[in-house]
């Protein structure tokens, strides 16, 4: 069944919004008609680069103005509870980037609101939805690997605090903005471990590396499962170290090259010659069309990426954070 093109505001004009922006065009389902920065420089810039027919300096006008189905919210870690509640208010359904709030409190909230206003509300953990993601998904079904027993992931990202990318400085070195390597990268691995094991850990462990500023740069999770397998994961913005993943089961291992932007994946099983598994494109545009789909079909929830599941994902971010002693502003 064909549907008009879904009409979509975007919150913050910062690095991804363009992103964003383009692959929303790109699935031909829908288009950014509005954008709202709190910065004109920002919105007006924004503008050039996209042509996004209209921009805001305050988000609340842009969701009083404008007709639109649904908001992208891109600003940092710290804003994102309060922008989706403004969105709320305004009766519009939320796509939220990750990490979803700064706390499990915020999370909560804005969960609870949105469920009593029967709207739409979605963590944007872009990389659930890729093609390498789902093909995982099957092998592991499918037993492919055997007994699932070991997830290992690194994401590390070498980045200056002075990257002249962000702007006025790297927003990843600010506690105010909840910023550090595990709210911005280390949660893609953690909730990879979520997806293959479709559970919380037993025990948790982990150690962290913090700057100046106080917010970690280097951090490490160990996780256990109840069934003894785990999860070895560490996130870094200070070193150009690996971003690969390895599933490691009784029977075999499925090697994952640049966990989030996996468009590959090399299957190794006892006695049988490794297979290259080519995947799509990764891209928002999957995220993007499941908020359709849901959208379509009066879903206040997406069942590939549930609510609760994210809850649970930022309730794993602070038991973590409380194990190295580190707080934002506003906890
Ligand atoms: N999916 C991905 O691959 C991916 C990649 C990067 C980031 N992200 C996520 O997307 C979100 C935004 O990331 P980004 O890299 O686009 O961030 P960014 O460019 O640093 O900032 C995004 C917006 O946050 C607000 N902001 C930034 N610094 C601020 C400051 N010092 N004071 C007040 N407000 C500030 C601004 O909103 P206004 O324009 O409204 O003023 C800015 O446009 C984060 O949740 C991040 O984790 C996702």
């Amino acid at each position: 069944m064909s549907h008009r093109k879904f009409r979509w505001g975007i919150i913050g004009c910062g690095l991804i919004a363009p992103r964003f922006t383009q692959d929303l065009f790109d699935t031909g389902e829908g288009t950014v008609v509005a954008a709202a920065s709190r910065s004109s420089q920002r919105a007006q810039h924004f503008q050039k680069i996209t042509g996004v027919p209209n921009v805001y300096t305050s988000y609340q006008t842009m969701l009083e103005q404008e007709k639109l189905d649904a908001v992208y919210i891109a600003t940092t870690h710290n804003f994102h509870a309060e922008n989706a509640r403004l969105c709320l208010e305004h009766n519009l359904p939320v796509l939220i980037e990750k990490a979803f709030t700064q706390n499990a409190r915020q999370a909560e909230e804005i969960i609870t609101l949105a469920r009593q206003k029967n709207l739409f509300m979605m963590e944007a953990m872009w990389t659930r939805f890729c093609p390498a993601a789902l093909r995982v998904q099957q092998l592991l079904a499918e037993q492919a690997i055997g007994d699932l027993q070991q997830f290992h992931a690194d994401f590390c990202v070498r980045m200056s605090p002075f990257s002249k990318k962000m702007m006025p400085w790297n927003r990843m070195y600010s506690p105010r903005l909840a910023g550090g390597a595990l709210l911005d990268i280390g949660i893609y691995p953690i909730a990879y471990s979520r997806m293959i094991f479709g559970q919380q850990p037993t025990t948790i462990t982990s150690s962290a590396q913090k700057s100046w500023s106080g917010i970690d740069t280097t951090s490490r999770y160990h996780f256990t499962y109840p069934s003894g397998a785990e999860s070895i994961m560490k996130s870094s913005f200070t070193t150009a170290g690996s971003r690969d993943a390895r599933i490691i089961g009784s029977t075999g291992r499925i090697l994952i090259p640049s966990l989030h932007s996996a468009d590959q994946l090399i299957l190794k099983q006892h006695h049988q010659p490794d297979q290259h598994i080519a995947c799509g494109t990764p891209s928002f545009q999957y995220q993007i069309k499941e908020v359709h789909h849901c959208l379509q079909n009066n879903l206040t929830e997406s069942t590939r990426m549930p609510l609760d599941e994210t809850l649970q994902t930022m309730q794993l971010l602070d038991t973590l954070r409380q194990q190295w002693n580190l707080t934002y502003p506003g906890d």
